[in-house]
C-alpha cells in the first residue's frame, strides 16, 4: 500500500459537502416512515429537478423520451453534438440510485451526472426514468428497466449516430442492482439491433440478512446507514420476504447459479467509506467464481455517491476509469456493427 492507498480514520470533505450530505440525508429521513410509506410530496419539493437541453449546450443536446405513459416509464436521451470520431457512439443506458424510492432522471444531480458522462466519454445516454417503491415494489423497476431495452429494440430512430450493438448498462446504488438483474434478463433474450456489451457497477446496491463488518464499523458516514437501508429493502422487496432475497443477496442462499448466462463485462466501483462495500466484493467475486469477466476498483477514501462531487479526487480518476473500459470493451467488438 502506497501514500495513496492508505485510508483516513474519517473521509476528508469540506464542511460545505458535509452540510449538503447531511441535509439530503435529513431530507431522505423525514420522509420516511416507519410503516413502510414516504412523503411523496415532501421530497419532491426538495428534489430539484432540471429541464432537457432542447438547444445544444457544451456540445451536447437532451430530451425527454416516453415509452408508457400509463405508468409514467421514460427516458432523458443525451446527444453528443460535436463528435469528432466518425465512428458512432456507444451507448450507456443509465439506471439512477436512490434505494429504489428516492430521485429521478431529472433530478438534477442526475442530470449532471448524465451530462458529464455523455461529454466526457463521449457517449449516447439514456437515462431510465422507472417507477419508484413503495407505491412499486419489486420487480417494476427491473420491468421497467429491461422495456426501455425493448423499446430501443425497436425504436432505433431516436438513436441516430449512436451504435446499440455497443450498449453498455450502468447504475450507481440501486441502480447497479438495476443492471445485475436487467444483464440477467438480457441474457435470456434475443436483441437483433442492440446488445449489451459492458456493466458499470457504481458502488451496486446489494445486501442481505448478514450484517456484514463495513456496516457495523461505518456507523456515522454520509448518506449509507443500516437503518435506511433496511428501510429500503423493506419497501422494495415482496412482502414477507428477507433480505435474502435474490434481488438483494445475490450471490447468496437463494440466489441462482449464473454460470450458464451470457453475463457482460463487468466493472464495479467501490468505496471505503462505504457501509455496502463488503455486498460489493462478493457481488465482483461471485462474477468471477461464475466465470464472468470483472474488474474491482476500489478507492479507499471514497463515500458513497463520491462520484457525484467534481470537488473529490476520486471523482476525476472515477471517469478516466470509466472511459478506459468503455473503450476497451468497444475496441475489442470494433468488427460488430
Ligand atoms: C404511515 O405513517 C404516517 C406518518 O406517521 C401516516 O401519516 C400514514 O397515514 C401512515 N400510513 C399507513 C398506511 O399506516
Amino acid at each position: 500500500m502506497d501514500q495513496n492507498q492508505k485510508q483516513l480514520a474519517s473521509p476528508h470533505l469540506s464542511w460545505r459537502l458535509r452540510l449538503f450530505l447531511s441535509a439530503f440525508s435529513f431530507a431522505v429521513d423525514a420522509s420516511r416512515h416507519s410503516n413502510g410509506t414516504l412523503n411523496r410530496r415532501f421530497i419532491n419539493l426538495l428534489d430539484f429537478k432540471s429541464p432537457p437541453l432542447t438547444k445544444p449546450h457544451k456540445n451536447l443536446k437532451s430530451s425527454d423520451v416516453v415509452v408508457d405513459s400509463s405508468r409514467n416509464l421514460w427516458f432523458r436521451l443525451y446527444t453528443p453534438t460535436a463528435s469528432a470520431s466518425a465512428t458512432t457512439l456507444p451507448v450507456i443506458v443509465f439506471f439512477h440510485g436512490g434505494g429504489f424510492a428516492f430521485m429521478a432522471s431529472n433530478s438534477k444531480p442526475y442530470d449532471d451526472f448524465c451530462q458529464k458522462l455523455a461529454r466526457e466519454l463521449p457517449a449516447v445516454v439514456v437515462s431510465v426514468n422507472y417507477r419508484l417503491t413503495p407505491d412499486h415494489r419489486y420487480p417494476c423497476q427491473y420491468d421497467d428497466a429491461f422495456d426501455v431495452l425493448k423499446f430501443m429494440e425497436n425504436d432505433g430512430h431516436y438513436f441516430e449516430g449512436a451504435n446499440l450493438k455497443q450498449c453498455f448498462l450502468a447504475g450507481d446504488s440501486a441502480g447497479g442492482n438495476i443492471a445485475h438483474h436487467v444483464a440477467l434478463r438480457c441474457s435470456g433474450h434475443v436483441f437483433q439491433n442492440l446488445k449489451v456489451v459492458g456493466i458499470l457497477s457504481i458502488q451496486p446496491f446489494f445486501g442481505g440478512e448478514e450484517r456484514t463488518e463495513p456496516e457495523r464499523r461505518l456507523v456515522g458516514v454520509p448518506v449509507v446507514n443500516l437503518e435506511r437501508t433496511d428501510w429500503m429493502w423493506r419497501a422494495f422487496l415482496p412482502e414477507g420476504s428477507d433480505r435474502d432475497h435474490p434481488a438483494a443477496n445475490v450471490f447468496g442462499p437463494k440466489s441462482e447459479d449464473i454460470s450458464g448466462s451470457d453475463y457482460p463485462a463487468t466493472i464495479v466501483f467501490v468505496g471505503g467509506f462505504d457501509p455496502l462495500q463488503e455486498w460489493q466484493k462478493r457481488y465482483y467475486e461471485g462474477l468471477k467464481k461464475s466465470g464472468k469477466e470483472a474488474e474491482l476498483v476500489y478507492y479507499p477514501n471514497a463515500i458513497h455517491t463520491f462520484y457525484a462531487f467534481p470537488e473529490l479526487e476520486e471523482c476525476a480518476v472515477f471517469f478516466n476509469k470509466v472511459r478506459d473500459f468503455v473503450q476497451l470493451q468497444t475496441a475489442s467488438r470494433q468488427n460488430i456493427k
